[in-house]
């Protein structure tokens, strides 16, 4: 029977209690539920400490195969922390002034793509399909091709994908691109990030696109857009139950009648956490009568500790935090409270329900999940009103929010203002708006369309976003 191999960086083995942030793992689960019989293969999230620890290993839980291996110390140095994280994760967002390039950590990660596909190959069956997760892995279709490898094999990158005005900054940008197409089909998160992909494949490749396809001497190589979605109605009736959980109530009684302003993201400088502040900050001066009457609640769990900007980042944020609270606060009242401990979803979900107000202000996002979650999360008699960067991949079908630039601090603490005063009617209708956006969208749906295009003969084609909406 051929097996669904989904592949990504990180796997969540299923005997860890991870709680974690990114949307990447609860889409993952999701596709390979969906397939007769799936594996996940990946980093186990472990640094060797014996050399054995190197060879890949598989578990079995819930019908599902996890195959994992551990990643030296060099290996976790230069591939994780080095060029996936210090060069291609601000470049995708645009940071190129934050890209700290050095060729060691480039062939750091060519050599975990190529361990990775060693590893690989030596479970792969002819008939097996293959689905690349995200930019830790851009050349593992191209290692695995080297090895002699035929399946049909996606790629779907969760991040934004900048003009080539951008990327062309990274050495070695060919190299890389090129590498991208031993893939059979591309996926992005909008339209506006697959369009780029194609104008740098155009101009910097000299490959134009037709019908969504281009051609090289190997393959066609199919490129669309996938905005991937949450488990809207598992989501909302998780949150359902969870607002009469002990620790919501516990919350609720200690904000006591003050309205609630929530903000959840991973401590990263592409979520603008420290510019939300600001922009709170600005609320507060502007709306005194507000003062003492909302609690923002901001959490903020911490990974990629050791890399510096996540530790610069680490002390702005805590310092505006202390500057607010010091300037504004009262015996009795602190405006932030900011908590870097990891909640569950279903916590999560219980905070949404109760937050009156939603804040996901990022710089640039590929997606972002917290987003869509908030809206399956509220009650539709009485919802809450989302404040949404028009940077996030999410604003593109969630257009009934209140759309803010992250970087004008009165543009989102006029938002905050218009959000708490809203009337119901208008929350009500801009909710429904919402929710059946991101029913209609749901993470199944996502899944399906990725995978029946991966599974399909490349030449039918058919069932396209449109790379421009
Ligand atoms: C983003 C990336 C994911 C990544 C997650 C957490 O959502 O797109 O690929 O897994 O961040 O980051 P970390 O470095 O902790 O795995």
């Amino acid at each position: 029977m051929a097996k669904l191999i989904v592949v990504s960086n990180r796997v969540t083995l299923p005997e860890g209690r991870v709680l974690r942030a990114g949307g990447l793992e609860i889409a993952i689960k999701s596709a390979l539920s969906r397939a007769p019989a799936g594996m996940w293969f990946g980093w186990s999230g472990k640094v060797a400490v014996q050399p054995q620890a190197l060879q890949a290993r598989t578990l079995a839980h819930d019908g599902i195969l996890y195959r994992v291996t551990d990643l030296s110390e060099e290996d976790f140095n230069e591939y994780y922390n080095g060029f996936a994280n210090r060069v291609l994760w601000p470049i995708l967002h645009y940071r190129l002034d934050l890209a700290e390039f050095s060729r060691h950590d480039l062939s750091g990660y060519m050599r975990v793509n190529t361990h990775f596909a060693r590893q690989l190959r030596q479970v792969l069956e002819p008939d097996d399909y293959i689905w690349v997760h995200d930019y830790h892995l851009i050349p593992l279709a191209w290692a695995l091709r080297n090895l002699g490898c035929t399946q049909r094999i996606g790629f779907f990158l969760h991040t934004p994908f900048p003009p080539q005005e951008i990327l062309i900054g990274l050495p070695n940008h060919e190299r890389l691109m090129r590498d991208m197409l031993g893939y059979d089909l591309i996926g992005f998160q909008t339209a506006d990030d697959a369009y780029n992909f194609s104008r740098y494949l155009a101009r910097q490749l000299g490959l134009p696109i037709h019908d969504f396809t281009f051609r090289t001497d190997e393959r066609t190589v199919m490129v669309a857009a996938f905005p991937v979605g949450v488990e809207t109605e598992k989501f909302a009736r998780m949150a359902q139950r969870t607002q009469h959980a002990h620790f919501v109530k516990n919350m609720l009684k200690s904000l006591g009648n003050r309205k609630l302003i929530i903000g959840v993201d991973r401590l990263d400088y592409s979520k603008g956490i420290t510019y939300r502040l600001q922009a709170f900050e600005r609320f507060l001066l502007n709306n005194p009568q507000w003062r003492s009457a909302v609690t923002y609640l901001q959490i903020t769990p911490k990974s990629r500790t050791d890399i510096p900007e996540y530790a610069v980042m680490d002390r702005d944020v805590g310092a505006t935090v202390g500057h607010i609270n010091g300037t504004y606060g009262e015996v009795d009242w602190t405006p932030v409270r900011y908590v870097n401990r990891p909640y569950s979803r279903a916590a999560l979900s219980g905070l949404f329900r109760t937050a009156r107000v939603a804040l996901v202000t990022p710089l640039r996002d590929g997606m972002n999940l917290v987003a869509k979650e908030y809206i399956a999360a509220q009650d539709p008699e009485d919802p809450g009103v989302l404040i949404l960067s028009q940077f996030a991949g999410a604003a593109q079908e969630c257009k009934a929010a209140l759309i803010v630039n992250p970087y004008d601090q009165d543009n989102v603490g006029n938002a905050i203002a218009q959000a708490l005063a809203m009337p119901l009617d208008e929350r009500k209708s801009r909710h429904k708006l919402l929710y059946d956006a991101i029913a209609k969208n749901d993470i199944s749906l996502w899944a399906e369309r990725f995978l029946s295009l991966l599974m399909r003969d490349p030449v039918s084609g058919g069932g396209f976003v449109p790379l421009r909406a």
